[in-house]
């Protein structure tokens, strides 16, 4: 499947439901926020993840980075992603963070469809917009 077909309304809120899902199983005592990310991939598979902090901080996976282990973990290194939801259980608008958009990125492309919480309700980018100009493997080939 095309990485940039559109995604029915019923597959966006299907998509962002596992994310809401997977952040219920965040490991996130010091912040307390929690974070699920699912993502849709070329197959039509899809995989979730969650924070998962660390006592010494700086250990912290973010959810987006753990769906990304676990998709290439399950489905291998050529994994690609159609579309990316995040979520969280704080009620807050959250965008992925700056080292995510570059996770991300490695398996998607500038097309990949990005839902996230926004200030009034969900909202949707892409990962062109979010990471414009991202480092990509063809630079290091
Ligand atoms: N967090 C994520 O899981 N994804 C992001 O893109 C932003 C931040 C997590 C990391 C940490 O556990 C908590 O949110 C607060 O920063």
């Amino acid at each position: 499947m095309a990485e940039n077909t559109p995604l029915s309304n019923e597959e966006k809120v299907h998509l962002r439901a596992l994310a809401a899902a997977a952040a219920e199983r965040s490991y996130s005592p010091y912040s307390k926020f929690r974070v699920g990310a699912a993502l849709l991939l070329e197959t039509g598979e899809t995989v979730t993840g969650c924070n998962v902090e660390n006592c010494s901080y700086r250990l912290t996976s973010c959810a987006e980075q753990a769906a990304i282990a676990r998709a290439v973990s399950k489905f291998g290194p050529g994994v690609r992603l159609r579309a990316v939801a995040v979520a969280n259980l704080n009620s807050a608008a959250s965008m992925p963070c700056g080292a995510c958009r570059q996770t991300l990125a490695e398996f998607g492309g500038d097309d990949t469809l990005v839902l996230y919480p926004g200030e009034q309700g969900p909202e949707e980018t892409t990962l062109g917009e979010l990471l414009p100009h991202a480092f990509r493997a063809e630079f290091i080939r």
